[in-house]
């Protein structure tokens, strides 16, 4: 179901604005009884001195479909589907996510989902797709890289989110997880995915180039960290313990690995905090 509205506002900021339609959600949520029903924003006028003009509605996401693994193509296992959607969730209004390597957007959806329970906060999404590099000797380690750079690919991409609804969370960027850092500004990444290339030198280089814009209280997830043909803990421990500053900040000792209990030298993942 989706509801439009039209909200004017006297000189709030985004955040209020953010925080009001949020509480507005829920109650409509309850009303409705379905936890999925949340505010999505189209437009935000620029002049604070004049009314805000808010183009608004409720977006139901098929949650169905984003938890189902058949219907949701991609790489990701549930219980770290379980941590994204959570920890998307606790994601503070005016806040931000961002995911490097988003596939056919299964995580993509995950992150959404657990936004649109949350504040609806955006999420931004890195992947080259087609435009992407295919190291030599790395479909050894994962066979899937023959997809990463498929045109079909980033149409499964397309097609999940328009499916599912979680392209209403959603910015996609055909960038690498490096490119994408430089043309973003802000200091408000509060939740980071990475589950791009898991080389112990993609890993550290991803993260180096998005740590300056990571929130106070930010959250790190690293996906992949089971698989012994792979270094990126070791990766993420060279970005985040490399200054004194950057300890201070990362609670590296004090990380969360969560390894697959089906499979534990597959899949897995990290979750590193803020201390
Ligand atoms: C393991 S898959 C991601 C799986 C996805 N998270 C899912 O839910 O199924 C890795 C993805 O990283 C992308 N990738 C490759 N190099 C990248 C880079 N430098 N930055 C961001 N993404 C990259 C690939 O194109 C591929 O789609």
């Amino acid at each position: 179901m989706s509801v439009d509205i039209l909200l004017v506002t006297d000189d709030s900021s985004r955040e209020d604005i953010a925080e009001a339609l949020t509480h507005l959600a829920k109650y409509a949520a309850h009303q409705l009884h379905h936890p999925d029903c949340t505010p999505w924003v189209t437009a935000h006028s620029p002049d604070r001195r004049i009314a805000h003009r808010l183009g608004g509605g409720f977006m139901t996401l098929n949650a169905e479909m984003i938890l189902d693994q058949k219907q949701s193509p991609g790489l990701i296992e549930n219980p770290c589907r379980d941590a994204l959607i959570e920890l998307a969730s606790k994601v503070s209004a005016g806040r931000t996510i961002v995911e490097l390597g988003s596939f056919k957007g299964r995580s993509t959806a995950h992150l959404a989902l657990g936004s649109s329970r949350g504040n609806a906060v955006a999420v931004h999404a890195y992947d080259p797709w087609d435009n992407g590099d295919t190291p030599a000797g790395y479909e050894t380690h994962a066979p899937s890289i023959v997809e990463y750079v498929r045109s079909e690919t980033r149409e499964a991409f397309d097609a999940h989110m328009a499916r599912t609804g979680a392209g209403e969370y959603v910015t996609a960027h055909q960038s690498t997880g490096v490119d994408g850092a430089k043309d973003y500004d802000d200091l408000d990444v509060a939740l980071l995915f990475h589950d791009a290339l898991h080389r112990k030198e993609d890993v550290r280089d991803d993260l180096k180039a998005w740590l300056p814009n990571m929130a106070d209280d930010a959250v790190i997830v690293l996906h992949d960290v089971g698989d012994p043909r792979f270094e990126v803990e070791e990766g993420a421990r060279l970005a985040l313990t490399r200054t004194k500053v950057l300890r201070e900040k990362w609670n590296w000792e004090g990380r969360e690995v969560h390894l697959w209990a089906k499979q534990p030298t597959k899949r897995g993942f990290t979750i590193v905090r803020t201390r």
